[in-house]
């Protein structure tokens, strides 16, 4: 079954309290730790691994779900894959889905944090891996590679990608989802002056210090034409912050990233303001509740950009398309 539409909680259009409860709003993030983990890797590392809190994962993965109208990925494989990868899978819950959408393939998680269940259907497999290093999968050896939501984790794209196309198959296919840690209005309702801009400004500035920036999903195109990938398709679009859309799905995805967005405003700015820029705790905290309050502002139309890609490993001469 090729990439089956998945049916997502119909839901009120704010968002379910049934997920309210499953996030737990009053349980507090570890932010010390997601931040230790982040730097301690190599020095300048900004995944947030382990600690990142698995529900909110799949909180992110519901808002894709919703973007891509229930569908998993874009690309445009046959019914009959037999290998997938996803590469810095987190909870699994992607690659779980897929497997289950592809009884007969074999599907392969990699990450660098052993975060994924261990109850999974029996063609799912993890393994712990860091996708910097070299990859020891054999060559032509995928028929779908995915990496979704890993900004702010890779330092060389350009590797990562042409790795991917190794172990691609000849006619096999890459697809990529990634979102920019930019948040933007079309309408001028984010002051630049406002905490919410700043916030968004100064976390740019502090991973950018870091040597890791966040803005890199709108330019892979180059790194996939470069790996010599084919049928090259790059597509943005937006995801809203907030409730303030008028249409259904819109306010639904944009209800979901609030409530993912607003608990992950320490966990991002915490260290990252007080380590990488030497602000002070209270100014970031006080940074943070004012950012927080306007981002739950009906007046401010703001959105961040997702940028979809799919591109296809070409055939040998030999090869049937
Ligand atoms: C924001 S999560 C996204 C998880 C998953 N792709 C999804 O969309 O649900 C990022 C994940 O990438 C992993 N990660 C970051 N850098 C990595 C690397 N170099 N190698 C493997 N996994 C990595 C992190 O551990 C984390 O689980």
């Amino acid at each position: 079954m090729a990439n089956t539409t998945h049916t997502v909680p119909a839901g009120p259009l704010e968002v379910d309290p049934a997920w309210l409860r499953f996030l737990n709003p009053s349980e507090p993030i570890d932010t010390r730790m997601g931040v230790d983990t982040m730097l301690s890797r190599t020095g300048r590392e900004l995944s947030f691994g382990a600690s990142y809190p698995s529900k909110r994962l799949d909180i992110i993965h519901h808002i894709y779900l919703l973007l891509l109208d229930g569908k998993l990925f874009r690309a445009p494989v046959r019914d009959d894959i037999q290998r997938i990868l996803d590469v810095g899978t987190g909870t699994g819950i992607w690659a779980i889905d897929v497997a289950e959408s592809f009884p007969t393939a074999e599907v392969v998680g990699t990450d660098l944090s052993p975060i994924q269940p261990s109850w999974v259907p029996p063609n799912v497999s993890f393994q712990i891996d860091d996708a910097e290093s070299v990859w020891t999968f054999s060559r032509d050896s995928f028929d779908l590679i995915h990496i979704r939501h890993l900004n702010g984790g890779i330092k060389d794209w350009g590797k990562l990608i042409g790795q991917a196309f190794t172990a691609l198959k000849p006619g096999g296919w890459i697809d990529i989802a990634e979102y920019e840690f930019i948040l933007k209005s079309d309408d001028g309702t984010l002051s630049p002056e406002s905490n919410l801009a700043k916030y968004y400004r100064l976390v740019n500035e502090a991973a950018d210090k870091l040597g890791q920036e966040f803005k890199i999903a709108s330019s892979l195109d180059r790194f996939i034409l470069d790996a010599g990938f084919d049928k090259v398709h790059h597509e943005e679009t937006k995801i809203p912050l907030g409730t303030w859309p008028a249409e259904k799905k819109q306010k639904e995805m944009g209800a979901f990233l609030l409530l993912t967005t607003e608990n992950a405003f320490e966990a991002f700015g915490m260290a990252l303001l007080t380590r990488s820029l030497g602000m002070g705790i209270p100014e970031v905290e006080e940074l943070i509740t004012a950012a927080k309050r306007e981002s739950r502002s009906k007046k401010t139309h703001t959105y961040s950009s997702q940028h979809l890609y799919y591109a296809q490993k070409p055939f040998k001469k030999a090869d049937p398309e």
